[in-house]
């Protein structure tokens, strides 16, 4: 299981044994056509610790399926690897697909729950991907990339970010995230220790469990606007430490680091020869002035331990592209070139082109970005405004990125005749999808369950129509907490 550094353990630890309860009854109802299922597990199984170093260790767990359809019968092994079982699946992944299925059902749904722009690609992205494909762009590329990319890449971060890199310091990849995946893959061993300041990106965690490491997580609090507190960070450090992760501008919370912060917390990394950086920049474009982007790479001593970790989904609305890439010393990204090359190849050559007309729109994305950006400001204006005129919610201003993380926690512990008890983010989210129609992602899916995640890349009409309905559908709740 994931550790918490400051606080307490058994929360998650509970969570992830109803999780894998959830998941050993969902295996058995599943519904494979014409043969019938006997899936047994131990009653052990849901005892189970999530600690994956230790699960290794544990006797195998057998499924068996016995098959009747077709001639003699067939026992099959169903057993998933205990590196499987230890991980979440995406929440948000699985709000959206719930979201999209009872849109699908005529209910007028209002999805808030994805992390993707609402924007279309700018066309001349758009269009170097289709004159890819007419002239027969079509092949294998390098296994981590075009030359062009990279070297458009390079250019990007000695210009916008004061780092500098050579072709060969960057590996492209099919989005952001199997960027990260695979710089974790290429520095954690079993056990080592991966440091994670919550609120979090889901995947963190997870990723940090299937490279078999242990995700250690450092809380924040909404009143510091969920910035690590160095000294935390510090009293987090021990010799299996090997990663830690930062995001800024932030996914869930919209939080930007300040230079001031990131140069404290670069002077305690720095005491810790064995101890990594990966600096997730993927929302940098998006970024509400006065705050501005620091690469943590950019820092005294950190260019030589700092993956810096970007891509093309957000700024640019890229999500279907799938193209990410980090850069950083050649040492550990030849590593991350080893994985991929046995894994994926290089990404798409028609992305890849899309990728580099991306970069030639200008400083940090031009005009185009620039209008994206003021789009998303008034949008979060608005929002700011209005749920921070409901009684006893909490809300940190974002800085930047597309989410506002709303605690709401003064409504639980309500009652609703029909529903139940609303005492959790999970609970919450049920009840306004339910009573107002809009699906939000719970604050718990990111270590954080006071909260609940808006994204806001949504129009401005959508979003009010959203806030009119959630408004309405809290007003009916009493504020359980005294404001
Ligand atoms: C913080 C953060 N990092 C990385 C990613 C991955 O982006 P992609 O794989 O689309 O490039 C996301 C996507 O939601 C994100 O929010």
């Amino acid at each position: 299981m994931a550790t918490t550094a400051g606080a307490p353990s058994g929360t998650g630890l509970s969570q992830s044994r109803g999780l894998l309860n959830q998941r050993c009854l969902g295996f058995s109802r599943s519904s494979w056509g014409g043969a019938s299922k006997l899936v047994s597990f131990p009653s052990s199984f849901s005892r189970r610790s999530v600690d994956n170093t230790k699960e290794l260790q544990l006797p195998r767990i057998t499924a068996v399926v016995k098959a009747q359809a077709g001639p003699g019968q067939m026992d099959i092994d169903l057993t998933l690897s205990p590196r499987v079982n230890s991980v979440k699946p995406s929440k948000t992944v699985a709000i959206t697909d719930q979201a999209a299925a009872l849109a699908r059902a005529g209910v007028p749904v209002i999805a808030l729950a994805a992390g993707e722009p609402d924007f279309d690609t700018p066309a001349v992205i758009a269009e170097a991907g289709i004159n890819a494909i007419r002239e027969g762009y079509t092949r294998y590329t390098p296994n981590t990339g075009t030359l062009e990319l990279r070297t458009a890449i390079c250019q990007k971060l000695k210009e916008e970010n004061g780092i500098s890199y050579t072709p060969d310091q960057i590996v492209v990849s099919n989005g952001a995230k199997q960027s990260i995946f695979q710089a974790v893959l290429a520095v954690c061993s079993p056990g080592d220790e991966v440091i994670i300041p919550a609120p979090y990106w889901v995947s963190y965690p997870e990723i940090a469990r299937l490279a078999d490491a242990t995700p250690v997580i450092v809380p924040t609090s909404i009143s510091e606007n969920f910035l690590m507190d160095p000294k935390l960070l510090e009293r987090s450090i021990t010799e299996k430490s090997r990663l830690l992760l930062l995001c800024s501008p932030s996914n869930p919370t919209g939080s930007v680091y300040p230079k001031k912060v990131l140069e404290e917390i670069a002077k305690i990394v720095a005491k810790h020869p064995r101890l990594l950086v990966m600096s997730d920049e993927i929302y940098e474009h998006i970024m509400y002035a006065p705050a501005t982007h620091t690469s943590f790479a950019s820092l005294p001593g950190m260019w030589e331990r700092t993956f810096t970790v970007n891509g093309f989904s957000k700024a640019f609305a890229m999500t279907g592209w799938r193209l990410g890439y980090v850069a950083g010393p050649k040492h550990f990204i030849s590593a991350c070139a080893k994985i991929q090359s046995q894994f994926t190849s290089g990404a798409s050559s028609i992305s890849q082109k899309a990728g580099v007309a991306a970069l030639s729109m200008g400083y940090a994305g031009g005009e185009t970005v620039k209008n994206m950006v003021k789009a998303f400001r008034e949008r979060r204006d608005y929002l700011v405004k209005g749920f921070g005129e409901l009684e006893g919610v909490k809300i940190s201003e974002p800085q930047g990125a597309f989410y506002l993380f709303i605690d709401f926690s003064c409504y639980y512990g309500v009652e609703i005749e029909g529903f139940g008890a609303i005492d959790s983010s999970e609970s919450l989210c049920r009840y306004l999808l339910d009573k107002a129609q809009v699906a939000l992602v719970p604050g718990g899916a990111f270590g954080d369950d006071s909260c609940i995640r808006i994204s806001y890349a949504a129009s401005l009409p959508t979003l009010k129509e959203a806030f009119e309905r959630i408004k309405k559908a809290l007003v009916t709740l009493r504020p359980a907490v005294p404001v």
